[in-house]
């Protein structure tokens, strides 16, 4: 059976996030990440390996450079947007959106998970919240940029739509968002979550 099988909606929410339970039983919360805010987003950084890390960023990075920390934490709840995954109260995974400046309802999505917690399906209930928030807000495409090694991200990104084709090296993932299935967290208590902060408006998950 799958991460994403096991891996199932939980209907404990705390204050301000959604819980979901990992397929080993254990329990993680999903939050938005709030503007400006850069204390996860080290803390995630720092629980990466050099080889995670430059999957990631597909550059070597030893740190991360304030700059790309403004940028990484510049989400606006609608043009970009970032979830946060904690477990034990400790961040363990950061998955977001970006759509792309010429063509809004296409998103460029990103994802990335401390090591020690690889495999529990945590990437897999981040990108289910963040491609449920982008549905919502009328995205209807994504694309990510991967090395060519990066089985695992291949595949998530095979679910939601995005097939891979190698240029220049690298891989370049594309295609109509649709949404996981089946559902790895409680997209409605998302929905809800994604409506309360400053950017509120109803959204239509369909
Ligand atoms: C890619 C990454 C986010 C996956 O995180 P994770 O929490 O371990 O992923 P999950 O446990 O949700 O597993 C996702 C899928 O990948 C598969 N997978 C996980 N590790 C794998 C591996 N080493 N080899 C092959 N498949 C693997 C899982 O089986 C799962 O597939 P399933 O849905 O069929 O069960 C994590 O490895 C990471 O942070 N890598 C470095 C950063 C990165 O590459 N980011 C993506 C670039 S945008």
């Amino acid at each position: 059976m799958s991460h994403l099988q096991q891996a199932r909606p939980d209907a404990r929410h705390e204050e301000g996030r959604t819980a979901v339970r990992l397929r080993d039983g254990a329990l993680a919360t999903l939050r938005p990440l709030e503007r400006g805010e850069t204390a996860p987003l080290l803390a995630v950084f720092a629980g990466m390996s050099a080889d995670a890390r430059a999957l990631r960023y597909l550059t070597g990075l030893p740190r991360l450079p304030q700059p790309m920390m403004s940028m990484l934490s510049d989400v606006d709840g609608d043009r970009h947007v970032a979830w946060l995954a904690t477990v034990e109260d400790e961040p363990a995974g950061i998955a977001r959106y970006v759509r792309l400046p010429g063509c809004p309802t296409t998103a460029e999505v990103a994802f990335e998970v401390v090591d020690h917690q690889h495999g529990r399906g945590l990437a897999t209930v981040l990108l289910d919240a963040v491609t449920t928030v982008a549905a919502a807000r009328g995205v209807r495409r994504v694309r990510a940029t991967l090395h060519p090694s990066n089985t695992p991200s291949k595949h998530l990104l095979a679910r939601v739509g995005a097939d891979t084709r190698l240029v220049d090296g690298l891989l370049e993932a594309d295609g109509p968002l649709r949404l996981l299935e089946p559902p790895s967290v409680d997209r409605s208590a998302v929905v809800r979550l994604a409506c309360r902060r400053s950017w509120d408006v109803t959204l239509d998950i369909g």
